[in-house]
């Protein structure tokens, strides 16, 4: 792997390797203060920026070695980008779910939902693949089911039924793909909110507005005080009742910015490292 590693701002450790995804990659030493010291001085967090991780706990290590201290360990990791670990600690604020180690039967399913339902693997959907997801019916399950089975992203994830709710939609989503809907990825930093934007990037552009913004991270913040992890992203949506709730969590050293700055989120991440006192 081509991974790059220096200092921001001499604030925080960056391990950094194109991933070739733009919404993902972010030309670090274009817009900061970045440089790399022979000697790795103590006492600095580590973020990577690689893509998602094959094995974490081996990659975490990895660096320990080198004196750079990831800012989760490998127990941090697991629990921001596993439903089954997160999903306990904030059942209230997300739709009810189960897991199951391998595809579950119908009547399994039946035993704990009605249709429609929404179906995902443990991590994530296949690339937000509409017909492996939204399940309305005996018929869609079963081919939802002969899907997740051939899957190569879906595959080998335990598999996860959760019960469908009614987004607000927005408009401009993609044919084939799960539709567009009111929602917002949040990224947070150390219990601060450091960024936020619209997740579906690639929809029509909306925004929230104060109000909106409010219940919405009021929402997200709980979820991030349930989990206690360091860098945590939460995605958040509205529900056609205007409800919020958060849709999933995870690692915001795997995590695509969405609509959200880039910039803004390592200005501010390196800021708080430097002590700066943010507004509430
Ligand atoms: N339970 C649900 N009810 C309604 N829509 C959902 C539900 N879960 C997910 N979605 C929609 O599907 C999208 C993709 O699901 P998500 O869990 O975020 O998968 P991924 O991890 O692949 O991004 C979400 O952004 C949201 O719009
Ligand atoms: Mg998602």
């Amino acid at each position: 792997m081509d991974m790059d590693r220096f200092l921001l701002r001499d604030r925080l450790w960056i391990l950094t390797a194109p991933v070739g995804v733009p919404v993902y990659d972010f030309d670090f030493r274009r817009y900061f203060d970045c440089r790399t010291p022979y000697e790795v001085p103590s006492g600095i967090p580590g973020v990577a920026r690689i893509g998602a991780f094959g094995d974490y706990g081996t990659f975490h290590q990895q660096c320990a070695e080198e004196g750079i201290a990831l800012v989760h360990s490998p127990a941090d990791h697991e629990r921001c980008t596993f439903l089954p670990l997160w999903y306990p600690l904030i059942e209230t604020l997300t739709p009810r779910s189960r897991w199951f180690p391998g595809i579950p039967s119908l009547p399994e399913v039946e035993d704990h939902f009605e249709f429609p339902i929404f179906i995902k693997g443990a991590r994530q959907t296949s690339k937000h693949r509409a017909v492996a997801s939204i399940v309305r019916s005996r018929a869609e399950f079963e081919e939802a089911a002969q899907i997740f089975r051939a899957d190569p992203i879906l595959h080998w994830q335990d598999f996860v039924c959760r019960e469908l709710l009614d987004l607000r939609p927005v408009s401009g989503g993609t044919e084939g793909k799960i539709p567009a809907s009111f929602e917002f990825r949040t990224f947070w930093w150390k219990g601060h909110l450091v960024g936020a934007g619209a997740y579906w990037y690639e929809a029509d552009s909306y925004s929230w507005n104060n109000a909106e913004r409010a219940d919405a991270l009021a929402v997200a913040r709980r979820a991030v005080e349930a989990l206690g992890c360091a860098f945590l992203v939460v995605d958040v949506a509205q529900t056609t009742d205007g409800r919020w709730i958060v849709i999933e969590c995870n690692d915001g050293m795997e995590s695509g910015y969405a609509a959200a700055s880039p910039f803004a989120i390592w200005q501010t991440i390196a800021d708080i490292e430097d002590g700066v006192e943010l507004e509430p």
